[in-house]
This record gives C-alpha cells, structure tokens and sequence, in this order.
C-alpha cells in the first residue's frame, strides 16, 4: 500500500491491559495492527457519549492513552467523529439539554467549544476527522433533527457551523463528511440526499475536503459477485457526481456481510473475498481514495455480530482475519487490490 501512496487501517479500541478486546492494551491485536496497518481510528473514543460526561465536562482519558499508543507504535490516528448527527448518537444529556433563554447561542457555543477543545488538544497529531457523521436519513434523503439543530436553527447550520469550526480549529486537517450510502438499489434515496448536502456545502463554501464512504458493505449470494462492471452505473454515477464537484473519497469503515452464503465457511469467506476485491477495483479507480480503514482487524472483535447477526446463527465472518488471527482470503484479497 506504501509504494501505491495508499494507507490500509483499522479502527482500534480502548482497553485494560490483557481485556480480550479489538484494544491496543491487547498484545494479540496491537501485534496485528502494527503489522497490517498504516492508519487508525477509535471505534468509539471520540464519540461525544465516550469523551462528554456532561456539558461543562469532558474525559479524554482513554482516548490519550490510545492516541499515545498510537504515536509510540509510529501510526497515525484519524479522528472519529465531531458530530454524530443523531438523536440517537448523541448523549442523552444533549438530547435533553435546557438551552435556556438564548437557545441558539447557547448551541454554538456548546457544538464550537466541543470541535475546539478535541482539535486544539490534538492538532496536528490527527490529520484528518469524519466532522459530521451519517447525518443524512436514509428514508427521505433529509437531514435528521437534534435537540442542538433545534436550539441553533436548523440541520444544515448545524452541520455547516460543525465544518466551519472544525476548519478554524484544526486548519491544516482533512475534514470528512461519512456517511454509509451504497450503491444497493434500496439505498438511491440515501444517496441523492448525500448528494444534495455535498453541493449545498460547495454552493455555500463550507469547507469540506472528501466524502467518507463507511462501506459496512453486504455480499449479494456467491452467484452475484461484485464485479467492475456490476458496480457500473448508479454507484459510479454517485461516485463520479461527488468527485467531480472537488471532493475526495476515504474507505473509513469497511467490513463484509454475508447475508444470502449458505453456512459453508470455505464459501462464504471466497465470496466475501471476491467481493471485496470487486469493491476496491472500483474504488480505486478513483484516484483521490488514498485511505482504506477496515472497521476491525478479525471477525473476534466486529461489531457486525451484534448489529445483524447471521438469521442462521453462523458466526460472523466480515473481517481480514478470523476469530482465531488466522488470515482468510479477505485479506489477500485487500493486498491483491492494492
Ligand atoms: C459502531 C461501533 O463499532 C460499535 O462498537 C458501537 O456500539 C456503535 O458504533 N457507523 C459508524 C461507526 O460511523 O461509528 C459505528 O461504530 C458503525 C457504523
């Protein structure tokens, strides 16, 4: 990946020493990550429910200590994320936040003092950030409400001040909009919303580098791999639509569902291969997508497997290497696209 200019990661997680966990306080994973990757990003750590006990308190314990780590291993670390745009993302003390008598004041001032704090604090150890996450609603294509969006106005002040400030507070960063659109039939209305708030942020200048494409992405049967020509189409259309307004593309959350493989290991885990080959022959056709971050190292620790488990009950198999660190053919998949 080094000789092509392109970084492959992973996100990584907080830990006690020796916890069983997809942590760098896991010698098992944190040997797996410094051999695999040239990038990472915290699962969970930044996220406002993990670092914003309260508004007036923040706790970066466990998020310096994996950024510490990190740095003392040598590997970047992306920032995930400012804004998860969510009701059901935020903390529930945001959601249920008195604003008091100035709402819209009292809301700039808490989402600016939050991107200020995490940025100032790391600057120019994290390079780049997924500022506003999954702010899109797949259902309509409109952006979703929050209790913050209400106090300060609107969603897309909401988003564009998220933006403006990540840029003050953090100039020389890339700044991502990511967001987990496909190129699956279902999914058209998701992406022309995705593709309305990009040109919205182009018309108004708010300072957004590249679009994150989660790419949590699902197998279709083992008869329906993913080829070039099967992602031809809407996907590139989409892709292309985004790219050719001046944004970049970042692979920041990629895993593998199988849904429609019958319970046969050595199948699934070619199909998943295939596919995944198939998925990265067109994203890397796109020359700007330098980074690819899996989300997760080995199936042990996915978070796939709570999400949407197999309706058959097979053990998940969306990541590189398997619940016991041994290598499935995803991973030479990935180093075959490469
Ligand atoms: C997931 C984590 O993996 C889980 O541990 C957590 O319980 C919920 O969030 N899109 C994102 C990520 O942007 O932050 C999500 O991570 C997965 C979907």
């Amino acid at each position: 990946a080094a000789a092509r200019g392109l970084r492959i990661g992973s996100c990584f997680a907080w830990g006690r020493p020796g916890a069983d966990r997809g942590s760098f306080a896991n010698p098992a994973y944190a040997a797996l990550l410094r051999r695999d990757c040239g990038i990472l990003v915290p699962e969970n750590e930044m996220k406002w429910q993990a670092i914003r006990p309260s508004a007036t308190r923040f706790d970066f314990t466990r998020l310096d200590a994996m950024i510490g780590w990190a740095e003392k291993v040598g590997l970047p670390v992306r920032g995930h994320n400012l804004l998860w745009h969510q009701p059901k993302w935020m903390p529930a003390w945001e959601e249920a936040h008195d604003f008091g008598a100035n709402p819209s004041r009292a809301a700039h001032d808490l989402l600016v003092g939050h991107i200020d704090t995490v940025c100032k604090r790391y600057n120019a150890r994290i390079r780049s950030y997924d500022v506003v996450n999954e702010a899109v609603n797949p259902a309509d294509g409109t952006l979703y409400d929050t209790a913050l969006s209400r106090a300060l106005g609107s969603p897309q002040e909401t988003l564009d001040l998220t933006f403006r400030a990540a840029r003050a507070a953090a100039p020389n960063a890339q700044l991502v909009y990511n967001d987990y659109m496909s190129w699956e039939p279902g999914n058209a209305t998701h992406r022309a919303g995705v593709l309305r708030l990009l040109e919205g942020f182009k018309a108004r200048g708010v300072p957004v580098d590249a679009l994150g494409v989660q790419s949590h992405i699902v197998t279709q049967g083992v008869d329906a791999r993913v080829s070039v020509a099967s992602l031809e189409g809407e996907w590139h259309r989409f892709l292309d639509a985004v790219t050719a307004m001046g944004y970049d593309l970042v692979i920041t959350e990629l895993d593998v569902r199988d849904n429609a493989l019958p319970a046969d290991i050595a199948v699934r885990d070619h199909a998943v291969a295939d596919f995944t080959r198939g998925y990265l022959d067109v994203m890397l056709s796109y020359p700007s997508l330098r980074d690819i971050l899996l989300w997760g190292m080995t199936d042990r620790y996915s978070w796939i497997e709570g999400f949407e488990p197999r309706k058959d009950k097979a053990a998940r198999r969306p990541c590189p290497y398997d619940a016991n660190f041994k290598a499935k053919p995803m991973r030479s998949a990935i180093a075959a696209a490469i």
